[in-house]
């Protein structure tokens, strides 16, 4: 059970002779973003480990000490949650990819929803009435639902990452993948010349993809229903950055007078002008750079804008163009809630009210958290009346 302790970390006393890790009997409170439970040592030292649920207690062997916190292992636990079960992946553990098999889905769905609002507030000052997060979106499934997966070659092995380091995991097998993509794993592991190479490799289900998809179908489609929800009735202009091939663009252009993607991939920005309607165009370049003229083509009184960035957030410049043009409603699609945190904590700064954030479950038994937050514009004279509702 216990994740493998990584090579070398802490293993010798500076002589070279090898040093017993400290371990230590934890009681642990909740589960930060990331997957590490959060605990205290007797000597008051906040200490992180991996593979725990909230309000487990556990033995944890230290592997890096800090002078404020430690990160151990877990060697043992001691106190089960009701939530815990036994994790169905003969790699979980040592395998870096996944970090909650070892909890029921439910409870791993009230974590992600808590995490969320924990770091909007600690990152971005946002209390519950600043930013209210509605209930978590479940992903179909469970598991098989990836359409990719990337994996590692190295030295004649194909896998992934160890947990919190660069160690091969080799693997056979992805629970998470969908059974297509298993088959081009089992191809890539048995293919001698491919395990030659050294690299990474981007196994998809549909092959002709070179650009951005999202990688969980059927909890993407709820995605996309929770984005048209928001984005009705439409209105007179759509502005989408980081628009990708148009995916979520060409859901909403019936409800928009005019459409207008933004995004620097050729490959995306091809496919995306690959089929248009009349009322739909695309700029290809860095969204920073192109948002100000983007949102000058547009509609002022009546625009909504689509942001779906990648985890690094929205760029700074981006959000000083969108403060500059402020649309109607911003609709903010977030894969990273740390940075969703601190753009919500720019846009309120600026005439933005955040209205809702949901969070929508696209990675199951992965620390990964997808969120979509919408927000409006105030306007002098509308301030403490809400345009749109909420629900
Ligand atoms: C999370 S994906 C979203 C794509 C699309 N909304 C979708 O769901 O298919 C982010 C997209 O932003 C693009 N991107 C990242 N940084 C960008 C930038 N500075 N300017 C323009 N596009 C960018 C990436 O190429 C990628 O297609």
């Amino acid at each position: 059970m216990a994740r493998r302790a990584q090579d070398g970390v802490g293993r010798r006393s500076e002589r070279g002779f090898p040093r017993a890790r400290e371990r230590h009997q934890v009681a642990f409170g909740e589960v930060a973003f990331g997957g590490d439970a959060v605990g205290r040592l007797p000597d008051g030292r906040v200490v992180f480990a991996p593979l725990i649920a909230p309000g487990e207690e556990a033995v944890v062997e230290v592997t890096e000490a800090r002078k404020n916190f430690v990160r151990g292992n877990l060697v043992e636990i001691t106190r089960p949650s009701p939530e815990r079960i036994p994790a169905p992946c003969p790699y979980y553990g040592d395998c870096g990819g996944c970090s909650y098999q070892h909890l029921a889905y439910p409870a791993q769905l009230a974590l992600k929803q808590t995490q969320l609002a924990a770091t909007l507030r600690r990152v971005g000052r946002l209390e519950p009435t600043d930013a209210p997060v509605r209930p978590i979106v479940a992903s179909p499934l469970e598991y098989g639902y990836r359409n990719r997966i990337t994996v590692h070659l190295r030295d004649g092995e194909v896998g992934f990452n160890a947990a919190g380091g660069r160690r091969l995991v080799p693997i056979k097998h992805c629970l998470l993948a969908q059974p297509e993509v298993n088959a081009l794993l089992a191809g890539l592991a048995a293919d001698p010349r491919r395990r030659r190479e050294d690299g990474h490799r981007t196994l998809r289900a549909d092959r002709t993809r070179r650009f951005f998809t999202q990688a969980n179908d059927s909890a993407a489609a709820l995605l996309l229903a929770l984005v048209e929800q928001l984005a009705s009735p439409g209105g007179a202009s759509l502005v989408d950055a980081y628009c990708g091939a148009g995916w979520l663009l060409k859901a909403l252009r019936p409800r928009f007078r005019q459409c207008i993607g933004l995004e620097w991939d050729r490959y995306a920005i091809e496919a995306a002008r690959a089929e248009v309607a009349p009322n739909e165009s695309y700029l290809e370049g860095d969204a920073a750079a192109l948002l100000g003229e983007a949102l000058a083509q547009a509609d002022a009184t009546d625009t909504t804008l689509l942001l779906d960035p990648p985890a690094e957030g929205v760029a700074a410049a981006a959000l000083d163009a969108v403060v500059a043009r402020p649309p109607r409603r911003i609709i903010y699609v977030s894969c990273h809630p740390a940075t969703l945190a601190r753009d919500l904590a720019r846009l309120r700064a600026g005439p933005f009210r955040v209205v809702s954030v949901t969070p929508v479950d696209l990675f199951p038994q992965t620390a990964e958290i997808e969120a979509v937050a919408l927000l409006e514009r105030v306007d002098p004279g509308t301030e403490g009346k809400p345009q749109i509702n909420a629900d």
